[in-house]
């Protein structure tokens, strides 16, 4: 193992009715809270009443923001900056998803600055101070209701870049199962590709002597598998809901790199290149390239997705050779997916090879791309055009 540091301040409320936690939470009676959230879904299944009432309790004054897309375009950013300078905002509240939460992040560390936000997104400047603020989830997917990762959109520039700072954990994030009941099912599975992907990326480290966390990682994957199609089948089932919340703030709160050299995430570096220039959903852009990503990989080196392989998908390994044994792990992955209605290929979003040119140089926004497996610009076009 490396040497690490677990850092996490985010306190969690998981369960049914933590709601009631809000209050106690913000600290304090009669705070200026901006509230942040999406397109209405808050507003359709009673969760932004759930939370005013609360808010009330707390004698807050309440400020919204609304309609916080996915794929968090800096233009709102830019809205909710402006409103925390002019109405002297005290705390920040994000009810929603992974695009509401990275937005609401965003707009705490841009209305700490005086310069314009997008600095702090391109590290033009440091982070070096942000508003409080905390998060309602709704979605189960991206873990960032307990990480300080946020990833946001510039559309004019077509850039979607991912970012942090320690000053970004949120205080606190309340869980309650019953507020995904709505999620539809597309948007479940795609929950479902971004979680399970967040414990792939994590698994590619190269790092010796990993066992436990190499287990934990196996074991949520196991977990995943076992849930997810019960979960599609009942969209309410508190238990499945349940399962899959916890293992989505579990696969990128910091514990799956606990010791090792952090992963390889080469796969989600495409993804948010090819959303930046089609603005596709991220876990849709994911279940197409992981399995391509796997399959390029096993040319070089096939061991870590034979243990893949073995340990999560049940692969027998008599009489063949460690190549068969990964491409038989990494179809396994795609077969499940694919069971669960997950896009598979580009074209699935019209998406065919004529901006291949801009995806791969948006790749490279940032130098180093992957480390488990080092990729250049023609592995990159590789898996792209497996992708197709
Ligand atoms: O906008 P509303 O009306 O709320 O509808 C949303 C949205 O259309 C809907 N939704 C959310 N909760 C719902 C619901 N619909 C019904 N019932 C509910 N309870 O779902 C749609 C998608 O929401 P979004 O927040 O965009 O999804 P997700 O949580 O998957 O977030 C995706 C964004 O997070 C970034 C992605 O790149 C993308 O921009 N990521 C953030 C990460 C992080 N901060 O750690 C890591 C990830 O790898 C990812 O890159
Ligand atoms: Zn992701």
């Amino acid at each position: 193992m490396n040497t690490f540091v677990q850092y996490n301040p985010t306190k969690l409320h998981f369960g049914k009715g933590q709601i009631e936690k809000l209050p106690l939470e913000l600290g304090e009676d009669g705070l200026k809270v901006l509230v942040v959230y999406g397109g209405g879904s808050i507003k359709r299944n009673g969760v932004y009443e759930d939370v005013i009432n609360q808010l009330e309790r707390a004698n807050a004054t309440v400020f919204e923001l609304s309609g916080v897309e996915p794929n968090p375009r800096l233009t709102t950013v830019r809205r909710g900056v402006e409103i925390c300078r002019t109405e002297g905002i005290d705390f920040l509240l994000a009810v929603g998803g992974g695009s509401v939460i990275d937005c609401t992040k965003a707009i705490a560390a841009g209305s700490a600055y005086e310069g314009d936000v997008w600095d702090l997104i391109i590290r033009k400047a440091p982070i070096e101070a942000a508003l409080p603020f905390g998060t309602v989830l709704t979605l189960a997917a991206t873990g960032s209701e307990m990480n300080s990762v946020s990833v946001i959109t510039n559309w004019e520039t077509k850039e979607k870049l991912g970012w942090g700072s320690p000053l970004v954990f949120p205080k606190f994030s309340i869980l309650d199962p019953t507020y995904t009941f709505t999620v539809p099912k597309n948007q479940t599975v795609y929950g479902i590709v971004d979680s399970m992907s967040h414990a792939l990326e994590h698994y590619f480290h190269r790092t010796e002597n990993t066992p436990m966390i190499d287990g934990f990682i196996e074991s949520l994957l196991r977990t995943a598998i076992t849930t997810a199609p019960k979960l599609l089948r009942d969209l309410e089932s508190f238990e499945h809901r349940e399962t899959m919340m916890y293992i989505s703030t579990t696969a990128f709160n910091g514990t799956l790199s606990n010791g090792t050299d952090g992963g390889d995430w080469a796969t989600h570096r495409i993804e948010h290149a090819i959303s930046a220039v089609y603005d596709i959903p991220h876990g849709g852009g994911l279940a197409i390239l992981f399995p391509n990503w796997l399959e390029h990989v096993i040319e070089e080196d096939p061991s870590r997705v034979k243990q893949l392989a073995v340990n999560v998908f049940g692969i027998t390994t008599d009489g063949k050779t460690d190549v068969e044994v990964a491409t038989e792990g990494a179809r396994a992955l795609r077969d499940f997916w694919n069971s669960l209605d997950a896009p598979s290929r580009l074209a699935d979003y019209e998406i065919d090879d004529s901006d291949f040119d801009a995806i791969i140089e948006k790749t490279f926004v940032k130098p180093g791309v992957g480390t488990y497996k080092e990729l250049d610009e023609e592995s990159v076009r590789d898996i792209l055009n497996r992708s197709l």
